[in-house]
């Protein structure tokens, strides 16, 4: 490869678009539709302007950036997610989202002749506040309507009144699919968020798959009561079942496989006031194998459990599915792309699942999908303290850029 990423610039760019949703910890809250994802969608806008890039943004939100010329088939698609979780940090998403708008610089001060067109997106909501990989989920399949008008986020507002915040038609938002043959393949840089790649200290990490995922919520009913007059024997407090299930989770996940993880990320207790008895205690679950039966074993098992605690307390207990994500393989072809820039860059490699979930996962089922990761600092993640050295982003952006070149004038 002749030429390389300017890390000057994706730096900049990375110390920049952190600054759009900025807590005061050096973490990003950067919810998709929230007013900092506004900011850095005007930023972005204003970047591919200056870089000769022509952009669209779907029904769903999701960005797309072409680069001039490659002709009008299949192209090859690099990208990621601008969105964060509350509290998040400022490399997830942010790292395959602006090495891409850096590689497509490249491409084009190069002059670089492209064999088919090369697109950036950036994908709407991958961290689910409305629903898990929102954006790319709708490039695989259109939502439903109906689907679409029950979408929630944290605050409990709807998606479609997001939309439409945003100035677009919620209506668009259901016609967003791309047919699979469409794309010629995808290829996003990321994070690890693990600590594999700096404990075995290996620069890149080739992604072989990705992990499946699920979400539901489990709702604890039992009697409110007074806090002061009610005796504890006499309570059917929800609070205890929940409490009982979620100190099980640690050998539910143990009876399923060594890698299952599952976790509750938000409990809500109501009325919620500190004198009174709960009546409703509701769980968000996330769970996650690397293997579909073993995930719904998993499924099964949690909900098993919660409903012997709620018996024991004397409560009742529903479950609701919210999603399951299969797992995926990556392409092995792309793989192999990915394994012999790297090579190529004197970069040590390592073949490596991703326990994290990614847009990836989605478009594997539309077009041949890589993923390379560089090392997350003691790998924080989803976390204000996540880290990755310069000289990685500066590995990862080139290992990007040159398999991007590859797949583009191949
Ligand atoms: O939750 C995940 O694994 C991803 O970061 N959205
Ligand atoms: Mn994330
Ligand atoms: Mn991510």
């Amino acid at each position: 490869m002749p030429f390389s990423v300017r890390i000057d610039r994706l730096r900049r760019d990375l110390e920049l678009v952190a600054q759009f949703g900025a807590g005061p910890d050096g973490g990003v809250t950067r919810t998709s539709f929230s007013e900092a994802d506004r900011e850095v969608r005007a930023w972005l806008a204003g970047q591919a302007d200056q870089s000769g890039l022509a952009r669209r943004t779907d029904g769903i939100g999701n960005i797309f950036l072409r680069l001039p010329g490659g002709g009008d088939g299949p192209p090859v698609w690099l990208g990621s997610h601008l969105d964060s979780v509350p509290a998040g940090g400022r490399f997830d998403g942010a790292l395959g989202s602006l090495a891409a708008l850096e590689v497509a610089r490249r491409l084009v001060e190069e002059r670089v002749p492209l064999r088919r067109p090369v697109e950036v997106v950036i994908f709407a909501d991958e961290e689910g506040n409305y629903h898990h990989l929102c954006g790319s989920t709708a490039l695989v399949q259109d939502y439903h309507p109906d689907e679409l008008a029950g979408l929630r986020g944290r605050a409990g507002n709807r998606l479609v009144d997001a939309l439409a915040g945003m100035g677009w038609d919620p209506a668009a938002a259901t016609r967003t699919a791309v047919r699979p043959g469409a794309v010629h393949a995808f290829v996003e840089l990321h994070i690890e968020q693990g600590a594999v790649l700096e404990r075995r200290n290996v620069q890149i990490g080739v992604v072989t798959g990705i992990v499946g995922l699920g979400g539901g919520e489990l709702v604890f009913t039992g009697r409110q009561d007074h806090a002061g007059t009610t005796p504890m024997p006499m309570r059917r407090d929800p609070l205890r079942a929940a409490a009982e299930l979620l100190t099980r989770l640690p050998d539910v996940t143990g009876s399923i496989s060594e890698p299952a993880v599952a976790t509750c990320g938000v409990v809500v207790t109501e009325p919620g006031a500190t004198n009174v008895v709960p009546g409703v205690c509701r769980l968000q679950l996330d769970f996650r194998d690397p293997d579909r039966d073993r995930l719904l074993a998993l499924e099964r098992a949690i909900v098993a459990t919660a409903r012997a605690a709620a018996q024991r307390h004397d409560v009742a207990v529903t479950y609701r599915r919210e999603s399951i994500t299969d797992p995926v393989q990556l392409d092995d072809r792309i793989q192999r792309v990915i394994e012999a820039t790297a090579v190529q860059l004197g970069l040590s490699t390592l073949a490596m699942p991703s326990g994290a979930g990614h847009d990836s996962q989605n478009l594997a089922k539309l077009a041949p999908t890589g993923m390379i990761f560089v090392p997350s600092v003691a790998g924080r993640s989803h976390s204000p303290a996540e880290l990755t050295d310069w000289d990685d982003v500066e590995n990862g952006g080139n290992v990007l850029l040159a398999t991007v070149h590859s797949l583009a004038t191949e």
